[in-house]
């Protein structure tokens, strides 16, 4: 396991957000020229509901979570595993109930969510099917889940995708304490399954309607679906 590859175990993932905490927001913005947060606008537009209890797993600094607050949801839970990635969570928004956890773990009942969401989280878990069959569990059979993770382009945008994310990323990445995650990142993207794979396994996890699209020439994709 390595950065090289995209593979870590849970505790160097969690130890990385860590370190990266402090700069993780303003390099979501720069990477994405501010797209970020209008993905994850899109992400809780398509499934929570005004009222919803709503779990945000992989909540990092907690902007799914904010934006699902903002959207009207009722509850708000924002889980993740890296207590400097909830420092910076805990002091966006207070309604909010930040905890520490591990999505393969969930630490609440069956059918305990109207709706989950979670953002650039899914690649970096050490058991995918693991954590898609969590989030089938915590769901009320109806509940509806958003997966939104950054993807491999095969378009037109590809040549340009590579030179920003293989090259330009990392070195950027050089600069700022935590400099490795950089390298991490476009590494993680490759060996994670493309958008259909990962519809493949929501519909094995117990999800139904799965359906997927991309925003910005397909470097991201929203997946939706609904549980059983
Ligand atoms: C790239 S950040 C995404 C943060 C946020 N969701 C966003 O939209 O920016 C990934 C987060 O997943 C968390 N994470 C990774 N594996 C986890 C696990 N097994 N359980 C809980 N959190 C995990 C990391 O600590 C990190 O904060």
């Amino acid at each position: 396991m390595s950065v090289e590859t995209g593979r870590l175990s849970p505790p160097d993932v969690r130890s990385m957000f860590d370190r990266i905490a402090p700069v993780y927001d303003l390099m979501n913005r720069v990477m994405t020229a501010g797209l970020d947060q209008h993905w994850r606008g899109e992400t809780v537009k398509a499934v929570v509901r005004p009222g919803d209890r709503v779990l945000d797993g992989c909540c990092g600094t907690g902007d799914l979570a904010v934006a699902a607050v903002r959207a009207g949801a009722g509850d708000v839970v924002g889980l993740d595993f890296s207590p400097r990635m909830l420092e910076r969570a805990r002091a966006k928004l207070q309604v909010v109930t930040w905890l520490e956890g591990d999505l393969l773990a969930l630490p609440f009942p069956d059918a305990d969510f109207d709706s989950a969401t979670v953002g650039f989280g899914v690649r970096n878990v050490a058991d995918l099917p693991a954590a898609l069959a969590e989030l089938t569990r915590v769901l009320r059979p109806g509940g509806r889940l958003g997966i939104l993770e950054i993807t491999t382009p095969t378009g037109f945008l590809a040549p340009f995708y590579r030179l920003w994310f293989d090259h330009l990323v990392p070195l950027l990445g050089r600069l700022l304490r935590g400099g490795s995650a950089y390298t991490y990142l476009p590494a993680s993207v490759r060996r994670f399954p493309g958008p259909e794979e990962l519809a493949g396994l929501m519909r094995t996890a117990g999800f139904e309607d799965v359906a997927f699209r991309t925003f910005a020439g397909g470097i991201v994709a929203l997946h939706t679906g609904v549980a059983r």
